[in-house]
């Protein structure tokens, strides 16, 4: 009885106290349940064959950039087990869920990487976290990658799709369902800033706000990859569609593979 009685007065809390949450804080207990498939396969057909593909040394060290809750990382444990493996991301509630899944975790931004110098042998991204900096601030994160990354590594990434952004993005709206409420997503694109504005709303059984997020992704053509990558000595190596092994600009996702030149 007493058990029922707290339980039904946090939940009650919970939902009654409506905030602005930051990103991927509110979201990340439900990021399973919502989005845990698609990430999952984001990583299985993009980001680790490209990896199986540069046959990383055995003990080569991995760096997951924009780890949150360690899919990535449960993967790599699984398919690459005797790579080392650094999760990093600034959400502290999606690292929380992620320390079982590396053998390090950092709570960090990505594009100010608490790590030493030619210090990796390969950083992976994936499921559209490069897409969460603004342009300025990805050529600094490739310039990090750049010094991190010992000489010839590589950084595979994949990233959601100006089309996508700009056009099925341009004002689009879904309801999730879960066992105990919704999660009404809602995506417009800023022409101005040429980014997506998300606003996640998480919703109890009794419709009540519980949190809500604002996500920003930031468009990136692929000459301007090319460009920034270029400037951080970065050789895109190839780039193709999410579930082709040829470049389209209409794919939602692309997945992209860089080296480390020597300047
Ligand atoms: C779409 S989630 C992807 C998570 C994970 N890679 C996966 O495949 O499930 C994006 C992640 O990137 C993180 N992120 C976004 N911008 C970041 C930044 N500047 N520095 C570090 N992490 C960042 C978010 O906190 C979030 O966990």
């Amino acid at each position: 009885m007493i058990k029922n009685g707290i339980s039904a007065f946090v939940h009650e809390r919970r939902c009654n106290d409506t905030h602005a949450a930051e990103p991927y804080s509110g979201l990340a207990d439900d990021y399973h349940t919502l989005l845990g498939d698609l990430a999952e396969h984001t990583w299985r057909v993009g980001v680790l064959p490209e990896a199986a593909q540069i046959r990383p040394r055995r003990s080569a060290v991995v760096v997951d950039l924009g780890a949150g809750t360690g899919i990535g990382g449960r993967l790599l444990a699984t398919h690459m087990p005797s790579l080392t493996r650094i999760g990093v991301d600034r959400s502290p509630a999606m690292l929380a869920l992620a320390t079982n899944a590396y053998d390090r975790t950092l709570l960090a931004p990505i594009e100010a990487l608490p790590l030493g110098e030619e210090s990796a042998d390969l950083m992976l991204s994936g499921f559209d976290t490069l897409n969460y900096l603004p342009i300025p601030v990805l050529g600094q994160c490739l310039r990090e990658v750049w010094r991190c990354l010992r000489p010839g590594g590589w950084l595979i990434a994949d990233l959601s799709s100006p089309h996508l952004l700009r056009r099925h993005w341009r004002d689009h709206s879904e309801v999730q369902e879960l066992r105990d409420g919704t999660v009404h997503w809602h995506h417009r694109y800023e022409p101005a800033m040429d980014r997506c504005v998300s606003v996640v709303e998480r919703r109890d059984a009794a419709n009540t706000t519980c949190w809500t997020e604002t996500h920003i992704q930031y468009a990136v053509d692929a000459d301007q990859l090319q460009e920034l990558a270029a400037a951080a000595g970065m050789h895109v190596e190839r780039v193709r569609d999410l579930e082709r092994d040829h470049y389209s600009p209409s794919a939602f996702t692309h997945v992209w593979t860089l080296q480390k030149k020597a300047r």
